[in-house]
């Protein structure tokens, strides 16, 4: 009779506890490649080396780490805010193996050397069918709950995540076509310059769309719920919506600047970055708006602390992107730490600092208590966490324009006044503070880690009662 009534929470708490232990995992190699810059010896051999181990820590933390938090979030929310317990809750168990088969399968060949070179999408196509089985599966859970729902709407948290399902779907499946040579060796289906665009056109909406869209359906309903306020303005969270999935497609071409790709695609690209300020500040704007009222809680709250601040993060990074892609500026930032800062800035201060605030939240509920272990510890967690987050992105700052002034630098006779290992040189003081503040974001995961386990410790797994249509979410 429970389990007929009831929320599937079983998916949920795997994958909650798999963000953290990824987070970890891939913070960690991330520390490990941040100290290679700092100190060279350090590869020593080739399955470490900084080549390898670099696509690793990108995969670990974009699709193991920020992957794990939105498919619990995306399940937990779905289901809450339909009123209905999951569709076919065996098959979004698979979807919880499979993802991490994936991950593991990930971190054996990328260390081999094993990857297609494109960026985001290394892992080679028996790895890509994997991913593709599994993203319709979840795309089957998430969808046909949404068909089961008990409730006339559909609460804006799920278009976001809804978006992100179709998009990443289409996205693997045309910019993974390949063709295989053999076992774990394949080419891609383009070729030059299409190549290089169909490559960014995933690379920006692997931005938008996985590094985003889902997060801002994490965004409309934990900032909300921990707020206890309704959402600033849900007139405004539908315009973000249309206004942010209709721009992000056509901003791509900005990763491609002064190449061989046709001048008007650049300028197209850049016009519709810039663009794209809008929409984004529109979100940012409707999520912090929606603490009017509420603002004394943030003094206490140190959940509602992660959720505000990586809002703040997410203004900061989609002013800069705009600014990135006007095409002057990005002739002095490219191939510089500015763009490595820049991620940064959204990587950990955007995407983690949100998905910390949501596991927090998810956590205790998932085992029949009110709140984590230690209220103290998560205080803890966020200071240790945005000390880190700042000396990460103000040190790359500072290191990109020095780069790309030392770079352009001319003597009056026309030659340069910089060779590149002069850059490099000047560059340790910075990778060396850059290495500091990643080490400090990741004790804040560790802290994290043990607030869970004490959390959980002699608490019984719990699902809740699904709602009658008629109470709140
Ligand atoms: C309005 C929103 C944004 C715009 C217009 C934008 C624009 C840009 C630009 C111009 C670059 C540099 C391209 C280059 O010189 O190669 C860049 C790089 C990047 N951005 Fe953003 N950005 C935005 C938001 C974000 C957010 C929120 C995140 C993360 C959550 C992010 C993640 C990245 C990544 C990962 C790269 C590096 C790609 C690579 O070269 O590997 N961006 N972005
Ligand atoms: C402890 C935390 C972290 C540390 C120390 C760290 C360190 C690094 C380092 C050293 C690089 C290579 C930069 C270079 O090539 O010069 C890098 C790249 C990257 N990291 Fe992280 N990282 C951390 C967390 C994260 C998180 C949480 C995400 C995403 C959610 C992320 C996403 C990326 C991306 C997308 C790149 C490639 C950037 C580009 O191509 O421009 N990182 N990281």
């Amino acid at each position: 009779m429970q389990s007929q009534a009831s929320y599937d929470y079983a998916v949920v708490r795997k994958f909650a506890i798999m963000t953290v232990v990824w987070g970890i995992v891939g913070m960690l190699v991330g520390v490990i490649i941040a100290a290679q810059l700092v100190w060279p010896q350090l590869n020593f051999h080739e399955w470490l080396h900084f080549g390898r181990l670099r696509p690793l820590h990108t995969n670990a933390v974009i699709f193991a780490f920020g992957g794990c938090a939105l498919f619990a979030t995306s399940y937990f929310v779905v289901q809450r805010t339909c009123h209905t317990s999951l569709f076919a809750p065996w098959l979004a168990e698979l979807t919880f193996w499979g993802w991490q088969l994936i991950i593991v399968l990930a971190a054996v060949t990328l260390p081999l050397g094993i990857t297609t070179g494109k960026e985001y999408a290394e892992l080679e196509w028996p790895i890509d069918i994997l991913i593709t089985v599994v993203w319709v599966a979840y795309a089957v859970v998430f969808f046909g709950t949404i068909v089961k729902r008990k409730t006339p709407h559909i609460y804006v948290a799920n278009w976001f995540y809804g978006s992100f399902i179709l998009a990443v779907a289409v996205l693997h499946l045309v910019n993974s076509a390949e063709v295989p040579v053999s076992l774990w060796k394949s080419y891609s289906a383009y070729a030059g310059v299409q190549d290089a665009m169909i490559q960014w056109w995933y690379g920006h909406n692997a931005v938008g769309f996985f590094l985003t869209a889902g997060f801002l359906g994490m965004m409309y309903y934990f900032v909300p719920k921990q707020a206890e306020r309704p959402v600033y303005s849900y007139r405004l969270s539908v315009v973000h919506f249309w206004a942010l999935i209709f721009t992000y497609m056509w901003a791509g071409p900005h990763h491609l600047h002064y190449t061989a790709l046709p001048d008007w695609a650049q300028s197209l690209g850049m016009t519709f970055s810039l663009i794209l300020l809008a929409p984004s500040w529109g979100g940012m704007i409707n999520g912090i708006m929606t603490l009017s009222g509420a603002w004394h809680k943030l003094r206490t709250d140190p959940i509602l602390k992660f959720l505000v601040t990586s809002l703040s993060f997410y203004g900061m990074s989609t002013f800069e992107g705009p600014m990135m892609s006007i095409k002057t500026v990005n002739a002095l930032s490219h191939y510089t730490d500015w763009t490595v800062g820049h991620v940064h800035s959204g990587a950990l201060g955007w995407v983690a600092m949100i998905s910390i605030g949501a596991v927090y939240y998810l956590l205790p509920r998932m085992y029949g208590k009110n709140e984590m272990y230690s209220t103290r510890l998560i205080t803890l967690h966020f200071w240790v966490a945005t000390v880190g987050v700042v000396l990460y992105i103000a040190s790359m700052w500072i290191a990109g324009v020095m780069q790309g002034l030392m770079s352009r630098a001319v003597n009056g006779d026309g030659t340069l006044t910089y060779a590149f290992v002069e850059t490099v040189k000047a560059s340790y003081p910075f990778w060396t503070i850059r290495l500091l503040g990643g080490v400090l974001f990741l004790v804040g995961m560790l802290i994290m880690f043990y607030n869970m386990v004490r959390t959980i410790a002699g608490q019984k797994a719990v699902n809740a009662p699904v709602l009658a249509v008629s109470a709140a979410h």
